[in-house]
């Protein structure tokens, strides 16, 4: 087997357990188990070693983003409303000095006003928002290129 080239952290928030059953002309019918086979067979695909974690708490998002400092070459996080005000969460993703990609399942910018504020975007490299689960893939992608360029 060939050595991995990139590990990746992937980070599902607060009630993203629920996709596939909640709002789903929102969010979409695939449940979250399906999008993380998504993830894993485009890790598979492009040689990356993945980690996929959903957590309701923020305090475990923070402590699982710590504990991934060393091991991660890049996250990719769809924070869930925690976006929209977790100034903890934002902390913890800029001390670890990653690369980090903001996931929406949907398009935030054209919905709620309140959704439209992301205080975790400032310390991302970008966001993917409006493709549903796929947007972890194009977020994967975008990790990938981003670390070719640099290398
Ligand atoms: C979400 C958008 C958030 O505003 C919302 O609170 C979520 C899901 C999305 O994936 O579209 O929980 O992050």
């Amino acid at each position: 087997m060939s050595e991995s080239i990139f590990k990746v952290l992937v980070l599902h928030g607060p009630n993203l357990n629920l996709t596939g059953f909640r709002e789903p002309d929102v969010y979409g019918k695939k449940p979250l188990d399906d999008i993380d086979d998504d993830i894993k067979a485009e890790c598979a695909r492009l040689n990356i070693e993945s980690r996929i974690i959903q957590s309701n708490s923020e305090g475990i998002l923070i402590d699982t983003i710590q504990e991934h400092r060393k091991w991660a070459d890049g996250i990719v996080i769809n924070p869930g409303g925690l976006t929209h005000y977790s100034i903890a969460l934002r902390d913890a993703l800029s001390s670890v000095r990653l690369p980090v990609v903001e996931v929406h399942l949907s398009n935030v910018h054209a919905r709620e006003e309140f959704r439209h504020k992301s205080v975790i975007a400032p310390v991302c490299v970008g966001q993917v928002v409006g493709f549903g689960g796929f947007g972890y893939v194009l977020a994967i992608q975008a990790l990938l290129n981003l670390q070719k360029e640099v290398v």
